[in-house]
């Protein structure tokens, strides 16, 4: 038996983020969670204007760094005591939407962030009304139960029904000056969400149909978002490919692509949905063997004709596909600027066992196999 458990308050489209008028009141104290770029680009400003109308009081804390650490969540912590708001919002990608989560949950709840961290410990009481509106199309982070916190040069995704966000608020408006090159990482970041739901071992018919429209909707119009960024279409589209991708992801569970990625960007601090770009063609090409019949699907969602093919066939094609639009989207990146050579393979593989998301991956990878799939990733990225 399979659990589906979305207790989200999904608000989408074109001008959404107008609906916080209805949400936040008068009475309100609204600590808002967001990074240096999106206060300068103005997108935070676009919510901050909003709240102006409804008479609360808010801050806006902007020192979120990528890849949130237990350093970066004590530190605003702090602030956020010292603030004592009644709702928290987070405006931005996955980052300042994990922080924001574990914020809120926090603040609500005795423990120390480490024992929640893979130390047994759930959250007892509910956390602080928690907003989520990205700006990006990729991480799904709006509608899932897990926030990413590294520690201690691991990153700890961190499960709770307690972290799901009251509500999402997914406006594609304030992703169109979202530029080309992280466009394209976290729109793969979305596609690997899809994909590894769809063929991971915890995949069901629910999370199954929710996949297959986000897998479809990536292969119409990434290619566009990342080429015209003003085309609210193929934002919209991207938009809701990541919600689909994220509820999937969170209900089904990732794999090894993940798994990897994990140790790849605490150590060479790389952006997640970079590292997931590149990693993508390698492990699908290692799982291909076990899940070729769901790999032909992805194919046939991405515009392939598999007629007369057989599974294996029609499933190599789907690696191709994925391997034309990382290059067509402009991912491709020199890994040799991050620090990132053959040394790092016993790193990465060891690192990837220490990732529980590598037990739903649908082929089981030896140590000796992790180290081959990162350094085939790396011939051809350096
Ligand atoms: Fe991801």
């Amino acid at each position: 038996m399979k659990k589906f458990f979305l207790p989200v308050d999904v608000r989408f489209g074109e001008g959404a983020v107008n609906l916080l008028e209805k949400i936040v009141g008068p009475d309100d104290r609204v600590f808002v969670v967001s990074d240096p770029g999106l206060v300068a680009a103005g997108i935070s400003g676009k919510v901050t204007a909003i709240l102006d109308r409804t008479g609360c009081a808010f801050t806006v804390y902007s020192d979120v760094t990528p890849n949130p650490t237990s350093d970066l969540v004590a530190s605003s912590m702090e602030v956020l005591r010292g603030y004592q708001p009644t709702k928290v919002i987070a405006v931005g990608g996955g980052s300042p939407t994990d922080l924001g989560k574990i914020l809120s949950a926090l603040a609500t709840n005795s423990r120390p962030l480490a024992d929640y961290q893979w130390n047994g410990f759930d959250f007892e009481a509910p956390s602080l009304p928690f907003i989520a509106i990205p700006t990006t199309a990729g991480t799904g982070s709006e509608v899932t139960r897990c926030a990413v916190i590294g520690d201690k040069e691991v990153k700890k995704g961190i499960n709770s029904d307690k972290l799901f966000a009251a509500y999402a608020i997914i406006d594609p408006e304030l992703m169109t000056g979202l530029p080309p090159y992280l466009t394209a990482t976290t729109g793969m970041d979305a596609l690997t969400h899809a994909i590894e739901a769809f063929t991971g071992l915890g995949s069901s018919p629910v999370t199954d149909a929710w996949a297959k429209e986000a897998i479809s909707l990536i292969g119409k119009s990434l290619w566009t978002a990342c080429a015209d960024g003003s085309n609210v279409k193929a934002r919209t589209d991207m938009a809701l490919a990541s919600m689909l991708a994220g509820v999937a992801m969170d209900q089904a569970g990732l794999g090894m692509v993940h798994a990897m990625s994990g140790p790849l960007c605490t150590h060479y601090h790389l952006a997640h949905g970079e590292a997931n770009a590149l990693l993508l063609e390698y492990v699908m090409r290692f799982n291909l063997m076990s899940c070729a019949k769901k790999y032909r699907t992805v194919a046939e969602l991405l515009g392939c004709d598999t007629t007369g093919l057989s599974d294996f066939e029609g499933g190599a094609l789907a690696v191709e596909a994925v391997s034309r639009l990382f290059a067509e989207t402009g991912c491709p990146v020199d890994l040799k600027k991050y620090g990132v050579t053959a040394d790092a393979a016993d790193t990465i593989a060891e690192g990837t066992y220490k990732m529980y998301m590598i037990a739903n991956n649908p082929r089981k990878p030896s140590t000796a196999q992790c180290r081959q799939v990162f350094l085939e990733m790396l011939a051809h990225n350096q």
